[in-house]
């Protein structure tokens, strides 16, 4: 007797590698079933009456994929500056499960002379019965004391944090290249991830003071200080410290051609540097920021996003395989609030602007629209970058990120045929706007099942806070080193 909780019926199903008709089967929220006819009657067999499913799904003309993972996104992480994100774990997992999501890999950031331990806590106590998907943290180290190297980070990845994000930039984030090589040297040592966010701080700095001297503080010239040189030096720089060390390396959000130059030079030369970009890279440009008054600020994200040229560039590295995962960098700020984007008021330097857009809801939907239905990439590249590369990088495949047999049923229902328009207001999120407003999009995420749960229908959230689970990850295999310990 074959018996299922759920029983999804005539889909396509596409994972990273194969596109394929069949039917699921759903057991404790995990598949159980891949086959032809499941459940189906059948004249000759004895067993028909005992076919059991207590829901079946029909998903004629849908495509069944992987649910997406969102493994960079940031939900209400403390931050040091009298800002405050406009999402946490409930309004972040709902909007994210009814773009299509059902694992979110947040941020537990360390603030410099805070035990790491005590971030991963206290992020622990910001979460627990709030997430209706499921999650995992990334940790953000910022002080990497010789406490944290020799105990706190061996342990926190021994027990599932393995991978976390340094700064080459922000002043109380950033860490100077011999914390850097002493973080790398730990993660090789310890099987971690690391992901960098590659932008020279210095540079920066001196761009940022001589705009400001000249009476240059809109929103826009927050694209001219965090240029695009500026980029490119902390990637190759990133990079040469990791292969020093011979440890892999993640370059998040890259913004167009310098870095992505950078990665594909180190690719080439056999090293282990990933790459990720995100929906903003290929749907905004510099002129963005460039809104009337104080609106550009909605677009003031880092590193900025370029030109159409940076556009193409992006597309082709998502092309041709330099980037291995798409995310949203969801880093939500209200614009039209004292403790969002106008923290320090309307006229306030760029420079004293929250970072950060919006784009947990709407990371899935226009990749599938402006890169699969426009045939820029297809749809089993799409499971790759969305889902299965970024369960592979941070350690949780096989469970999430494939559809197999053994695996979660994290599932999304495409409807291809379907065409929607965004607004702000039918999205779920806490924020007060989205950079997409009136963007018309081809396909939409029909249903979101999390391990066999719907979590979404039709665009509506329809899991409750609690239901998500906290993930411990493995040691990813893409982060082990290429070759022997050189000792350092
Ligand atoms: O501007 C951005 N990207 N804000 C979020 C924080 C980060 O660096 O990813
Ligand atoms: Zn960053
Ligand atoms: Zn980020």
């Amino acid at each position: 007797m074959q018996s299922f909780d759920t029983l999804i019926k005539n889909g396509t199903l596409i994972t990273a590698a194969d596109r394929f008709r069949a039917d699921i089967g759903i057991r404790d929220g995990r598949i159980v079933a891949l086959g032809e006819g499941l459940g189906d009657l059948h004249d000759d067999s004895p067993d028909n009456a005992q076919v059991v499913a207590k829901e079946v799904i029909d998903a004629t003309g849908l495509w069944v994929m992987p649910g997406g993972i969102d493994a960079h996104c940031h939900l209400d992480q403390p931050l040091g500056d009298g800002a405050v994100m406009a999402d946490g774990f409930v309004t972040g997992t709902r909007s994210a499960a009814a773009g299509g999501t059902t694992t979110v890999i947040p941020f537990a950031a360390q603030f410099k002379g805070q035990s790491l331990r005590a971030a991963v806590d206290d992020y622990h106590r910001r979460s627990d019965g709030q997430a209706m998907i499921d999650y995992a943290f990334h940790m953000i180290v910022t002080d990497p004391t010789e406490a944290v190297l020799r105990d706190e980070l061996p342990a926190l990845i021994e027990e599932g944090y393995s991978s976390f994000k340094i700064y080459l930039t922000y002043d109380d984030l950033k860490l100077n290249d011999r914390e850097v090589l002493k973080v790398l040297a730990l993660a090789r040592r310890e099987g971690a991830m690391v992901m960098v966010h590659a932008e020279n701080a210095d540079c920066i700095a001196y761009l940022t003071e001589l705009l400001e001297s000249q009476g240059r503080t809109a929103p826009h010239y927050h694209a001219e200080a965090h240029s695009a040189i500026a980029e490119r030096e902390a990637t190759h720089r990133a990079i040469s410290l990791a292969e020093l060390i011979d440890v892999p390396l993640l370059i998040v959000h890259v913004s167009g051609p310098e870095a992505i130059e950078q990665i594909r030079w180190a690719q080439g030369r056999g090293l282990r540097v990933y790459g990720e970009t995100c929906p903003q890279y290929l749907m905004l440009t510099a002129a963005d920021l460039e809104a009337d008054g104080f609106e550009g600020a909605k677009c003031l994200c880092s590193p900025p996003p370029r030109n159409k040229a940076a556009q193409e560039a992006v597309w082709q590295a998502l092309e041709n395989g330099v980037f291995q995962v798409f995310s949203s960098d969801h880093a939500p700020f209200r614009f039209d609030d004292d403790k969002g984007k106008k923290l320090h008021g309307e006229s306030a330097s760029f420079a004293h602007v929250p970072n950060g857009i919006p784009g947990l809801e709407t990371r899935l939907a226009i990749l599938f629209s402006e890169g699969v239905i426009k045939q820029r990439i297809d749809a089993t590249r799409f499971v790759a970058l969305t889902a299965t590369n970024p369960a592979k990088i941070y350690g949780l495949y096989p469970r999430k990120g494939t559809i197999a047999i053994g695996s979660d049923a994290d599932l999304t229902l495409w409807d291809p045929e379907a065409r929607v328009t965004v607004r702000n207001a039918d999205l779920h999120h806490g924020v007060d706007y989205t950079p997409y407003e009136g963007l018309e999009l081809s396909g939409r995420v029909a249903l979101t099942l999390c391990r066999g749960r719907v979590v979404s229908r039709d665009g509506r959230p329809t899991g409750r806070p609690g239901d998500g689970l906290f993930l411990r990850c493995d040691r990813p295999t893409p982060a082990r080193p290429r070759g022997e310990s050189k000792g350092f």
